[in-house]
């Protein structure tokens, strides 16, 4: 039995940088035809020079493999002249307040003063897309944010907002309130909650910002994924760390998922008698949202078990050593946008 899926996306992707890049981008060009690429790099991508160079380098490190990288701005406040400039090479602005996750020290330290560039984002018509955690008590982190979301999403109507890596049911019931807001879900949140973290024995591999929740919350994420949600969409969040940043003490957030991204979706998706609502997660619903029409390429998924492997290189990925259902047989890829 063959799936095909067309022009699947990762709407939100952490592929860092030097050997690293090398090592992961193939994953997702293997499986996406297209990325939403996060700018937390040691030095933030905060300037559309710095944009220009990550993108190429991004596109070396994808080879031959068609895979088109939609860059992020690090958010910071920027001029109408320098937003202007930017605009038709960057899906939006990805805004982490300071210090919250991996790399985001240069992130928005106070909330009162990003008025000015989020009304430009508004009338320029560019999405912003945002690690939605409060400093406070990490499981309520996502919760303590939400006003932060219903401002924005009251105060610039116009404005797209793109909830990132949404782990709670409030967040599904905020989502619902405001046609402007959309938001990712990755895989892991579907499949994992903190018991799975920290319930035995740690599992650094599934640390990851913001932590996985309560059952309730998984099931409310699920429940909105599986009936086809429109404004909900696939984003993995895949964040490879180096192992002995991971098995340390001080285990750094993310949780690297690329190698497996399509072939659990399909799992899952099938498992929960959804399957024909799989397009929408993967494909449409962001397009539709993002207004974007990436170059289009089928991604083809056969039913042959396959052993996820122990280790890629420097980094372990998700469900390594689990046999999957589903594995990735090819891509079909065309060069013309249609
Ligand atoms: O777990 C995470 N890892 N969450 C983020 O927001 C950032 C990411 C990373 O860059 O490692
Ligand atoms: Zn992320």
């Amino acid at each position: 039995m063959e799936l095909q899926i067309e022009t699947p996306l990762d709407l939100h992707l952490h592929l860092r940088e030097g050997a690293m890049l090398q090592q992961v981008a193939p994953f997702s060009a293997a499986q996406f035809a297209a990325g939403v690429i996060m700018p937390n790099l040691v030095e933030p991508v905060d300037s559309l020079q710095r944009l220009r160079k990550y993108r190429q380098q991004v596109q070396d490190a994808c080879g031959d493999v068609l895979f088109t990288p939609l860059m992020t701005l690090f958010f910071r406040e920027y001029s109408r002249e320098e937003l202007v400039a930017a605009k038709d090479e960057i899906i939006g602005l990805k805004l982490y307040p300071a210090g919250i996750t991996t790399q985001s020290e240069g992130g928005v330290r106070d909330f009162d003063r990003i008025g000015e560039t989020v009304s430009l984002l508004e009338e320029l018509d560019i999405p912003l897309l945002v690690h939605g955690e409060s400093n406070g008590f990490v499981m309520d982190r996502e919760q303590e944010f939400l006003p932060v979301y219903s401002w924005l999403a009251e105060n610039f109507p116009r404005l797209r907002i793109v909830m990132e890596h949404i782990t709670t049911a409030k967040s599904v019931e905020l989502l619902n309130r405001y046609d402007n807001v959309a938001a990712t879900v990755t895989l892991h949140h579907l499949l994992i909650t903190l018991d799975d973290v920290a319930g035995g024995l740690l599992q650094p591999d599934l640390f990851c910002k913001p932590i996985a929740k309560r059952p309730e919350d998984r099931e409310a994420l699920c429940q909105a994924v599986f009936r086809g949600h429109p404004r909900l969409f696939f984003g993995s969040d895949s964040a490879p760390h180096p192992r002995h940043k991971k098995e340390c003490c001080g285990c750094a957030a993310g949780v690297f998922s690329a190698p497996v991204a399509l072939p659990m979706l399909a799992q899952l998706f099938e498992a929960n008698n959804c399957l024909e609502k799989l397009a929408g997660f993967v494909s449409n619903h962001g397009r539709t949202f993002y207004r974007i029409n990436p170059p289009s390429k089928s991604a083809f998924l056969e039913r042959a078990p396959w052993q996820v492997p122990e280790s890629h290189g420097s980094v372990t990925s998700f469900l390594s050593g689990q046999v999957l259902e589903w594995r990735m047989k090819n891509t079909e890829q065309t060069t013309s946008n249609h």
